[in-house]
């Protein structure tokens, strides 16, 4: 199968803009399923929770999942996104998966809020969940939740051999972490990275790293985008390869997990 990202580079609040270059960009990918950034079509950095209630859209009712569910029709691609939902008025950083059949498949909302966004959003409430989608199974988790390695794990023991990674990375930590998620858990990961800068909070000025990448279960970086282009990439994967946990002929990172001794 062909799987890539799309990195971009949103302005902050210009919600149309923002998706519709987005969707211009899967439409020039050859991919069956394409992964892009967290937040991908707001922005990042809201200065309080009105404005991201404002900004937010409604479980799969919004101009950005309408949009990517159009596109995901047309082109007969999966996509996930990260975006700004609206439950109430709560705000989740959630990620949703859509496809050319179904729809909205699945959303997930961040369980590790980053810093700041702790003061935005409510914190996740959904479980890591794996879903089929034909030529892979696929699982979702948001930008620092690569720092809390259960969340990959728990995603990969449920299944999947593909790890969607919408991000907003500030940090430079991710990039080089994500290779050790995609190796003690034998699977993919597509980590979707934006570019640019938002300076809305006077002294707090994010500086957005890029190196959107594809990592291969065996740790090999597919490919690895740097920190100043907006650009769209897939590659051929093979899936096979994220199901053999073996390690070597007696070592198998599921099974041989000493789960006995982890009492915390
Ligand atoms: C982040 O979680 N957006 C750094």
């Amino acid at each position: 199968m062909k799987a890539g990202f799309i990195q971009t580079s949103p302005i902050f609040g210009r919600v149309r803009e923002n998706v519709e270059d987005a969707v211009k960009r899967i439409r020039a990918l050859d991919a069956d399923l394409v992964v892009l950034p967290e937040l991908f079509s707001t922005g990042y950095q809201f200065r309080n929770r009105a404005e991201a209630l404002n900004l937010a859209e409604d479980t799969g009712a919004g101009y950005a999942v309408t949009r990517l569910m159009d596109t995901a029709r047309d082109m007969k691609v999966y996509i996930v996104a990260g975006l700004a939902e609206r439950v109430g008025n709560r705000v989740y950083n959630s990620s949703v998966l859509v496809g050319p059949r179904e729809g909205l498949i699945g959303t997930y909302r961040k369980a590790h809020l980053f810093w700041n966004e702790k003061k935005i959003f409510a914190a996740g409430d959904t479980d890591f969940d794996v879903y089929d989608i034909g030529k892979a199974r696929v699982g979702m988790m948001i930008c620092f939740d690569w720092i809390f390695p259960e969340a990959a794990r728990t995603l990969a023991l449920k299944g999947a051999d593909i790890i969607c990674h919408p991000s907003n990375l500030v940090l430079p930590y991710c990039p080089q972490a994500m290779i050790t998620r995609s190796i003690e858990n034998r699977v993919f990961s597509i980590t979707a990275n934006r570019i640019g800068s938002e300076g809305r909070i006077r002294g707090r000025n994010l500086k957005f790293i890029g190196q959107s990448q594809i990592v291969a279960p065996d740790g090999t970086v597919i490919f690895r985008t740097g920190g100043r282009k907006a650009e769209g990439k897939s590659f051929e994967i093979s899936v096979k390869e994220a199901r053999r946990k073996n390690i070597t002929p007696l070592n198998n990172v599921f099974t041989d997990r000493r789960i006995d001794l982890f009492n915390l």
